[in-house]
């Protein structure tokens, strides 16, 4: 459990770093797990796509926006050539895999859905929480990508906004291998302007293609010294409030860093649907109620 002054911390700054929130021991286990997930992928089959949050890249497709109840695999930017074909070995060249770990994988389930999880979502003030859009983000040596600057309800509006972050560190996070950076309090000073839709486009052969798009908000414009670093070592919880400004760094360095993320919305609010994660949902059932509750 929180202790007061973590929870005013976390109220003051949009986010808080929780050192040994689970056990070295934990810590090997999902780590091992996260690599016989990418080492159990095969890349025969896969469409190639290709993840990126930056505004500029068209990221919509099929394969993409069908991934909220799915493990589907994403590589990192330049991985791919051409043609097509992985330019590094596929261990090296997947950037995340994602959405619904939290629900199919065994290992990952239990953890996302353990009591201390379910015990802090409700101190947070959590009502109905539900989980989706979970995710291992390999930051491979060398090549791992930066994560622009953004707010994580761009991604998954509610109303009212309710989105959260819960960050897991598999490895120890540092400025050489791309950790978490912040934007103290701007989740009191930024409101969520900018939002990941899906958008009825037109393909290439004149149908209609559902894709995603940015819309609303500005380029963020914050100067560099004005984010904070958040190092830490692995069995670390970074709580991130779903309007705090953060972005993480590329790993240039010899060393990998694997993280595992999952998000918590009120189940009470209403799940926008224009939001780029969808899932069918059982019948009757709408809006936040589609997704797992703890
Ligand atoms: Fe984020």
């Amino acid at each position: 459990m929180l202790s007061a002054e973590q929870l005013e911390q976390y109220e003051r700054e949009g986010f808080l770093v929780i050192p040994n929130f689970f056990s070295a021991e934990q810590s090997q286990l999902l780590l091992k797990e996260a690599k016989k997930v990418l080492d159990e992928f095969d890349v025969s089959g896969h469409p190639m796509t290709k993840f990126t949050t930056s505004r500029e890249e068209h990221v919509g497709d099929d394969y993409f926006l069908t991934s909220g109840d799915k493990i589907r695999f994403f590589f990192e930017e330049g991985a791919i050539d051409a043609y097509g074909k992985l330019k590094v070995d596929k261990a090296r060249a997947v950037n995340k895999v994602g959405h619904a770990l939290h629900e199919l994988n065994p290992t990952f389930q239990a953890f996302s859905q353990q009591g201390q999880v379910a015990n802090l979502v409700r101190q947070l003030g959590f009502k109905d929480p539900r989980l989706l859009q979970s995710m291992l983000i390999f930051k491979q040596p060398y090549i791992g990508g930066p994560v622009p600057i953004h707010q994580d309800s761009t991604f998954l509006y509610t109303e009212p906004l309710s989105a959260t972050g819960f960050w897991f560190a598999l490895e120890d996070c540092t400025t050489q291998n791309g950790c978490l950076y912040f934007l103290p309090k701007s989740h009191k000073t930024h409101p969520v302007q900018r939002r990941f839709v899906r958008v009825e486009k037109q393909g290439p052969d004149m149908s209609t293609v559902t894709g995603t798009t940015f819309v609303g908000g500005d380029e963020y414009k914050v100067p560099e010294d004005a984010f904070v670093k958040a190092e830490c070592k692995a069995g670390t919880l970074v709580l991130i409030h779903g309007s705090t400004v953060h972005k993480s760094g590329p790993n240039y360095s010899d060393k990998s860093r694997y993280v595992y993320t999952f998000h918590v919305i009120e189940g009470e609010a209403t799940y926008d649907d224009k939001n780029w994660l969808q899932i069918p949902g059982a019948a009757g059932e709408k809006g936040s109620a589609r997704f797992t509750r703890i």
